[in-house]
């Protein structure tokens, strides 16, 4: 728990002062440590400070180079228009929050990433799940909302994602916007893992799957493919400037920081010209998810650049095999167990980047053959149980 990677950000870091492969970095593009966008960082933070500008968007907080990089967002996602977000969290609660009142229906993934349930949980009025990624749930629910939203003069607003991060399934957007057609409903995507990574441009899933133009309203953080802070909405410009007048965490918050916006700026502008970043991303993505099925692991049906392994295993098995993993393997990645997963299921997610080496993967493939072999001899359990007593007496 909190454990403390330092050093630069890159695949190799260190932790508890020894150097680790490092599995769990949303750097997807490995923009982070790049010398010429740190560059950009620091002559930002040398002209601006860390302040700059005051106050809210609508307020004091407004400058040149935030409309900016809205215009060039909005345009890289094919949208009429962008707004930015200091965070993305708190940014995609208001957007729902702005989006429905009280006589309209939220039918969302329940799979959905926290941030969505939050601002659900702010919505006065019906909300619906559906089972994560099955269109026949999502048709039934569409079918119950339908006849509420008729009865109560409401709309109804659809949430799904570009990328389920635990499983990295891509959300099943052509299916759900094909629904459009026998249903009335605007649909709202967090592509926070599909941003940068996915469609030919990296635009995102909407443009992997041929649907952009569909999506009503286009969310993506700063805090993955882009390394930084901050996040932003892309969508009509009718509804974008609906929503500049009516995001609570924009409204009464300070607005995102120039180092951020000069940052992101930069790092939009790499993802642009840098189409090799993207194509070094996925050659590892590739490397390791074949690698992995070769060996016989199971990784789910992932569809992007998340690699989640699933194992069988307990609590304290998981434990004992994380560390075997750090301590003898120099190994880094993020392990997910019960409740996030079912019991007695152990999730290792990992996330390649564009700084992996191909020989990152080769070592990694083969630590992973050793801790299944030691999981599967009861290794981990005799580990586990040692622990236990010591703890105990
Ligand atoms: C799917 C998803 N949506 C939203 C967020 C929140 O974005 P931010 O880190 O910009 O607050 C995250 C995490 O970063 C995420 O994984």
């Amino acid at each position: 728990m909190f454990p403390k990677l330092e050093g630069p950000i890159s695949n190799r870091m260190k932790f508890q002062g020894k150097e680790v492969l490092t599995w769990s970095i949303n750097d997807y593009l490995g923009l982070a440590n790049l010398d010429e966008v740190k560059a950009v960082d620091a002559e930002a933070a040398a002209t601006y400070g860390a302040a700059y500008p005051m106050g809210a968007r609508m307020m004091s907080g407004h400058t040149d180079f935030h409309e900016q990089l809205q215009n060039e967002l909005s345009a890289f996602v094919n949208k009429e228009a962008a707004y930015l977000l200091n965070f993305g969290y708190q940014g995609i609660m208001s957007a729902i929050d702005a989006l429905v009142s009280k006589d309209d229906i939220i039918v969302y993934d329940v799979d959905c990433h926290a941030c969505i349930i939050d601002g659900v949980r702010l919505h006065m009025g019906k909300r619906f799940t559906f089972q994560h990624n099955d269109i026949e749930s999502l048709e039934k629910n569409l079918e119950r909302a339908t006849k509420l939203a008729e009865q109560q003069n409401g709309g109804i607003l659809v949430i799904s994602e570009g990328v389920f991060g635990m499983r990295g399934e891509q959300g099943k957007l052509k299916e759900i916007v094909e629904l459009k057609k026998k249903f009335k409903f605007r649909l709202l995507v967090d592509d926070a893992h599909g941003f940068g990574t996915l469609g030919a441009t990296g635009a995102g899933a909407g443009e992997e799957q041929g649907v952009q133009d569909d999506i009503d309203v286009y969310f993506a953080t700063f805090a993955k493919s882009l390394a930084g802070i901050g996040a932003f909405l892309a969508a009509d410009q009718e509804i974008i400037d609906y929503l500049k007048y009516n995001l609570r965490s924009q409204m009464f918050a300070k607005s995102l920081p120039m180092i951020y916006v000069k940052g992101a700026l930069k790092r939009l502008d790499m993802l642009r010209s840098r189409p090799e970043l993207k194509a070094k991303l996925w050659e590892n993505v590739n490397a390791l998810q074949t690698g992995l099925k070769e060996r016989g692991f199971d990784i789910g049906t992932t569809s992007s650049c998340v690699t989640p392994v699933y194992l069988n295993g307990s609590i304290p098995e998981a434990m004992a095999l994380v560390k075997d993993l750090r301590e003898n393997h120099s190994i880094f990645c993020s392990i997910v167990v019960y409740p996030v997963i079912p019991k007695g299921l152990i999730l290792l997610r990992m996330i390649p980047t564009a700084t992996h080496t191909l020989e990152d993967v080769a070592i990694t493939l083969d630590a992973f053959s050793a801790i299944r072999e030691r999981l599967e001899n009861g290794t981990y359990k005799r580990l586990s149980a040692a622990v236990s007593a010591a703890m105990n007496e």
